[in-house]
């Protein structure tokens, strides 16, 4: 608890120390407008495409003390002049009496506590607006009166986020601000650059009268251009100049003179930092965002939103740090990685045209069916509209042009331009919403596949079935020498790029996965000659991974052109990859003697109390063959780091394999809610899930990077959800099917499917791991462990395990 706890009743993690080893940030707004906030109020702050519409600068790579984007400077009046302090601690570190920064779900609240005075600042994006709202509220909590100032600041960046970086004239010479003097005092200061005045204007303004402002930085920081945000010299002055930038590095510096505040009294402003096309349009908006009752409904809004979305599923299992997670901190994820892909975090910084990935949307939408069904139907249809004719899919588009690419496939060209895994993710994200959801209508739809003609127009549509079909056929057709997949530039492990000719076993079963899908939708819809042309598909497959692949401890991950493995014994590097295992029995390949085999593998050589790692043992030499999996040193990223998005596979392989106290071990020892207390070591937020966490064949293990937008926080919350509490929706309805550490007594869910509320109660009195013996729905016994879909809104399960 050396920076913070959770505080589930709030659904908030509250940060008391703002010296934590990395910045911690959290989402405001979404992609139409939005960005992150970090726990010392810097924000990166966008509208729409991060890359082409960026508001604020922020550089993450410079060091934590500095000014990033915004923040709020208070200043008070001394004997000899002023006393200056940021309420953030951050750009000019005072020492402070309190600090807590509550990371709240679409909020970020800093409450703080220097020389005598309390600052409370609630930061959100109301919904369907596109402004941040900082409200603020001042208190002074010493004995005596002070006289107190109040100066927000925010510094813009140019609209393209890469020419901010790649030309230090033109950019400056476009940036311009001007103020819109308005009645009493009330000013709105626009910045905007040149090409952009009157159509993408920022503005900052409050609803405060502002004394005076500032738009130019050096002219902000003083001291002849060599002032700095720890210690601005404008501040000593009792105005700024009011200067409207023709050119230069802009900001926005607002003086607010609160006056002379009694000891108790509390002072309220709210500033709002927006994008509009003309002043005239947005005034009516702004107007309304002054008002204090109308920024409290707004904040009420956004509880009651995260309410309703939490309430799909709610659980109380005997271990509280699975609660916290599964209950708040895994869906609120989940959300964000729907909504921001990889666009923009403190490591993914969305400055290029790298638009959305095809693979990790598939896995991203699967986290949130049960939450945003419209929403999820919406990403799903765009996926399948970057879909190729022949079944491949692009591997990367930009959700707001629909323009795709192939990724980094592009750049060598004497490698496949496709993604060999692509394509199958969209049949497991089209089967579980149908499963969800129950809309089979959605198959029958019609959606164009991308490719276009001379004159860019859709060749061809297909139903979303026909999608589906066409997905395991370009898998089906292209194997190599053993039978099995083509790997094409890469598989789901992105930087092993092995030359033309390459077969990936993951591919193999991530094919199987897809194909029993298919068989059971179309079991469900008796069509009896697909499931049996499917069946043969899934055999054949099967009969190819378990001649070629077993190993003898473990399966094989790849062959190369040449037909060498990889991830076999006879490998000196490289001998094991935890993938090769955890979606062999996924996909039902790998049966009994040998699931069980591979999986102790998995545990014997890839885990870690840390987590599983991808590989073992790391490459130690840079090898081009192989491409990008050994730029890392052993023990880092795809080089035998424990990437976390492949340790929920193996959760869920165990759980199927019926070993739930093993499942819920993998599950602990990454859940961050259990890192809480080894911060120091691991470095980011305890809230949410990184990527990846440095393996121990490196000297820093245990230090964790690239936090929140990975395909770990999906993964994780259906392997939680699904796998080891089994409360998994399927075709036919929801199914209950637990498999959870026999040291539980049971457990209680909530979970809202389709039209019913179910509160379903699982006893596990012979203290097992997996089987249900009965199920009772309302009292009555059922047959099989799928529960009937009923005509109310509410009803009791209990379930005998
Ligand atoms: C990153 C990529 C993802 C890839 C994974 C493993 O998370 O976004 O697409 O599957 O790395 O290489």
């Amino acid at each position: 608890m050396k920076y913070g706890f959770f505080d589930d009743k709030k659904r908030e993690y509250i940060i008391t120390n703002p010296k934590t080893p990395t910045k911690w940030i959290n989402y405001v707004g979404g992609l139409n407008f939005g960005g992150f906030v970090d726990h010392t109020g810097g924000s990166l702050i966008c509208k729409g495409d991060p890359a082409i519409n960026r508001i604020t600068k922020y550089i993450p790579q410079m060091p934590d003390s500095e000014f990033k984007g915004e923040t709020l400077y208070i200043r008070f009046k001394t004997d000899d002049g002023y006393k200056v302090f940021s309420p953030f601690f951050v750009p000019t570190l005072d020492d402070y009496d309190k600090y807590e920064c509550h990371v709240g779900l679409g909020y970020t609240k800093i409450i703080s506590e220097f020389y005598g005075i309390r600052c409370e600042a609630t930061i959100f994006v109301p919904f369907d607006s596109e402004r941040v709202i900082r409200d603020i509220k001042v208190t002074n909590i010493s004995n005596e009166t002070m006289d107190i100032d109040i100066i927000p600041v925010a510094e813009y960046t140019h609209f393209e986020a890469l020419k901010q970086f790649n030309n230090n004239d033109w950019v400056p010479q476009t940036m311009q601000s001007d103020c819109v003097f308005e009645e009493d005092g009330y000013k709105i200061v626009f910045q905007y650059a040149f090409m952009k005045k009157d159509t993408a204007m920022n503005y900052y303004t409050s609803n405060y009268p502002i004394a005076s402002f500032e738009t130019d930085r050096k002219t902000f920081l003083g001291n002849m251009g060599y002032g700095t945000w720890q210690n601005p010299q404008s501040l000593y002055d009792d105005e700024f100049t009011n200067y409207q930038a023709r050119r230069g590095d802009n900001v926005c510096a607002l003086m607010h003179h609160l006056g002379k505040i009694k000891s108790g009294e509390e002072k309220r402003v709210i500033l709002q930092l927006g994008q509009c096309a003309s002043y005239k349009e947005e005034m009516c908006e702004i107007n309304k965002f002054r008002n204090e009752n109308v920024v409290d409904e707004e904040f009420k809004k956004l509880g009651e939103y995260w309410d309703e979305y939490l309430s799909s599923l709610s659980v109380e299992t005997p271990n509280s740090e699975f609660n916290t997670m599964v209950n708040i901190h895994n869906p609120r994820q989940c959300y964000m990685t729907k909504n921001w892909s990889r666009y923009l975090s403190l490591y993914q910084l969305g400055l290029g045209a790298r638009g959305i990935g095809f693979r990790d949307s598939s896995q991203d939408v699967m986290g949130v069916l049960a939450n945003m069904k419209d929403e999820a139907r919406e990403l799903i249809e765009k996926l399948l509209k970057v879909q190729l004719r022949n079944g491949s899919a692009m591997h990367q588009f930009n959700p707001i042009s629909m323009i795709a690419n192939r990724g980094d496939s592009e750049e060598m060209e004497d490698r496949p331009d496709y993604y060999g895994d692509d394509n199958l993710w969209i049949i497991y994200s089209v089967c579980e919403y149908i499963k969800e959801t129950g809309d089979f209508d959605f198959l029958q739809k019609e959606i164009e596949f991308y490719d276009k003609d001379k004159n860019e127009q859709t060749i061809e549509s297909g139903s979303v079935l026909e999608h589906l079909e066409r997905s395991i056929n370009f898998t089906h057709d292209n194997v190599g020498k053993h039978g099995l997949p083509l790997l094409g530039f890469a598989d789901w492990n992105d930087p092993t790029n092995l030359p033309t000719g390459a077969e990936s076993v993951f591919i193999a079963n991530q094919y199987g996965v897809a194909l029993n899908e298919l068989c059971d939708l179309f079991e469900y819809l008796g069509d009896e000659d697909k499931v049996e042309k499917y069946r043969k598909y899934y055999n054949e497959m099967k009969d190819v991974v378990n001649e070629h692949c077993w190993d003898g401890e473990w399966y094989v991950r790849y062959f190369t052109n040449d037909g060498i493995p990889i991830g076999s014994k006879i490998n000196t590097e490289g001998k094991i990859y935890t993938n090769a295992q955890s979606w062999s029995i996924m996909s039902g390949f790998a049966k009994d003697e040998r699931a069980k085999k591979a999986l102790d593998s998995v545990n014997k050589y890839l885990n870690t109390e840390k987590g599983i790692k991808l590989s073992y043992p790391g490459y130690e030499k840079y090898d081009p063959a192989k491409g990008g999996i050994s730029t890392f040193p052993p023990g880092a990223k795809e080089n035998g780091g424990i990437f976390l998005h492949s340790n929920p596979w193996v959760m869920i392989a165990e759980t199927i394999v019926g070993n739930g106290e093993r499942a819920v071990q993998y599950y602990n020892q990454i859940n961050p809610v259990t890192k809480n207390d080894k911060i120091d070591e691991y470095e980011l937020e305890p809230y949410v899930y990184a990527q990846n966490i440095l393996g121990n064949e490196h000297p820093q293990f245990g230090l964790a990077r690239n936090s929140w937008l990975s395909g770990t926080a999906s993964w994780t919350y259906q392997a939680a959800t699904k796998y080891i509490l089994g409360i998994k929706p399927t075709f036919k309805g929801l199914m209950i099917n637990p498999c959870i550490d026999p040291k539980w007594n049971g457990f209680k869910a909530v979970r809202k499917f389709r039209k019913t509320t179910y509160n379903i109660e699982v006893v596990n009195e012979s203290r097992t791991s997996k089987g249900v013996k009965k199920i009772l729905v309302d009292n009555v016994e059922i047959d099989g462990n799928i529960l009937p879909s009923i005509d109310a809104d509410e009803c009791k399960v209990r379930v005998i395990m």
